[in-house]
């Protein structure tokens, strides 16, 4: 058989095992995943020394998301160039319909695949997302899983915003999920206890003195882990399929590990900025608020017990919740910190920083790396076997990655929109040398060199069907 592409020598990670061999790839898929494979004419991209996984798959991004006032600065196009970058293979956005202002989920999804359609430079996949709970939406919803939308995801705040689903959405969600093998992702914050703290530390008086600071003030811990043990309860009742996304504390963690142990369909995601920064970065003046994020960074004991959870096992993946604000878009807050734009750059950083972190300090082995920013989330999401591992069938969605290469991260250097980055600085030892969408090369050494709209929108499987 001819082959358009070989991958020759470099140490293949799967999350089950590592073993030295060559990748012939022909069109789209890998076709041969065995040693001393002949390129016979076929483009030959020479791996040894070099780690080579499956690309990553980012199952919380949004891009060009209109929030806060504004609309998220890393479009689908830059975006999805940014993911190339930094090893990022597929990406999955959301189709937020706020039904009370008419918006059908089906409709919802459609608009947002004709944003992202013959922009995107890898493959897209969307989840769905709900905000009332009526029959059209129940029907949507069991159609949409049938049509590759297999999850959909319910904020427990943002009332303000008209996104939020109240206990009732979330626990009528679950109990279709259990029915037809889609999932619900949750945003696990207790939105009227933390209003109420957010209007008592809303004062003049406190935003002279705490400035930025106050963002994390207003969120203590239990206002996300209550969410989370509220919601791990609907789902343990309903045995509908829950997936608590951007989870930051660790009281959370464990309340995931003792539903988990229980039986509860429940899987969990934690995200770099959680892992890496601690609540600290709010008290400088002049740019804690950049890192207004929800929820917030929260403090070192966090970070051990999310770095613990993604370790054991009990929390499943990484995703960036990449939603792009840059410094002009930020001092929209000037001076309150309700007014912040909420979301943070991470796409182009998510492989890299965590390799630094986590595998170079032992946080994580090699293989539950690849596990958790690749494997798990196509298994969840049911993107696997076609994403998410390299073996004979699959997409050949590839990131060969240098183990040696040194980089400092600059925001300067990279593919984002973003005038800042939250990581700026960190140094990190391991980077993207290469990565391949669906058999393409679309980029080197850090820089794009695919084509815009090569990316894809992917059919999803329901859970059962994986
Ligand atoms: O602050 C965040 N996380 N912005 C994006 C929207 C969300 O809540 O995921
Ligand atoms: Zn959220
Ligand atoms: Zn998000």
């Amino acid at each position: 058989m001819s082959f358009d592409l070989v991958v020759k020598g470099g140490k293949i990670v799967l999350a089950e095992k590592t073993f030295v061999a060559d990748i012939a790839i022909k069109g789209e898929k890998v076709v041969s995943v065995k040693k001393d494979i002949r390129a016979d004419g076929a483009h030959m991209l020479d791996a040894r020394g070099l780690l080579v996984f499956p690309g990553a798959i980012d199952a919380h991004v949004h891009l060009q998301l209109p929030f806060c006032g504004t609309v998220s600065c890393d479009d689908f196009e830059n975006g999805t160039k940014a993911a190339a970058c930094g090893g990022v293979t597929t990406v999955i956005d959301f189709a937020i319909a706020i039904q009370d202002k008419g918006g059908s989920l089906i409709e919802t999804v459609e608009a947002r695949k004709k944003e992202a359609d013959g922009k995107v430079c890898v493959d897209y996949a969307l989840h769905g997302g709900i905000t009332k709970w009526n029959e059209n939406v129940r029907r949507d919803m069991s159609d949409l899983v049938k049509d590759g939308v297999t999850s959909f995801k319910m904020f427990m705040i943002y009332r303000s915003q008209g996104w939020m689903a109240d206990d009732g959405i979330l626990f009528q969600g679950l109990e279709e999920t259990a029915k037809h093998g889609g999932l619900i992702l949750v945003h696990a914050e207790s939105a009227i206890v933390l209003d109420l703290l957010i209007e008592r530390y809303h004062t003049q008086e406190m935003m002279n003195k705490y400035g930025a600071y106050l963002h994390a003030m207003a969120r203590p811990c239990y206002t996300e882990y209550e969410a989370v043990r509220r919601a791990a309860t609907w789902a343990k009742e309903t045995g509908g399929r829950l997936f608590i996304v951007h989870m930051s504390a660790s009281e959370s963690a464990e309340i995931v590990r003792e539903a988990k142990r229980d039986g509860v369909k429940i899987w969990a995601e934690t995200c770099p900025t959680y892992l890496l920064l601690t609540d600290d970065v709010y008290k400088s003046r002049e740019t804690g608020h950049l890192y207004g994020i929800c929820p917030q960074v929260k403090k070192k004991h966090d970070q051990l017990g999310l770095w613990e959870g993604l370790k054991k096992g009990y929390i499943d993946t990484i995703g960036t919740d990449t939603c792009t604000f840059d410094t002009k878009q930020k001092a929209m807050w000037q001076g309150d910190f309700t007014k912040i734009p909420f979301g943070i750059p991470g796409l182009e950083t998510m492989v890299p920083t965590i390799f630094t972190a986590g595998v170079n300090k032992k946080k994580l082995s090699l293989n539950r790396f690849v596990e958790v920013v690749s494997t798990n989330p196509a298994k969840i999401f049911g993107l696997y076997p076609q994403k998410g591992t390299i073996k004979v069938g699959s997409d050949a969605d590839i990131c060969v990655f240098d183990p040696n290469k040194r980089v400092v991260i600059d925001f300067n250097n990279m593919q984002t929109r973003c005038d800042w980055s939250p990581f700026q600085g960190m140094k990190l030892k391991g980077y993207p040398a290469v990565t391949i969408s669906r058999g393409k090369i679309v980029a080197k050494d850090g820089k794009f060199t695919g084509t815009v709209g090569h990316g894809r929108f992917v059919k999803r499987k329901p859970w059962g069907k994986i």
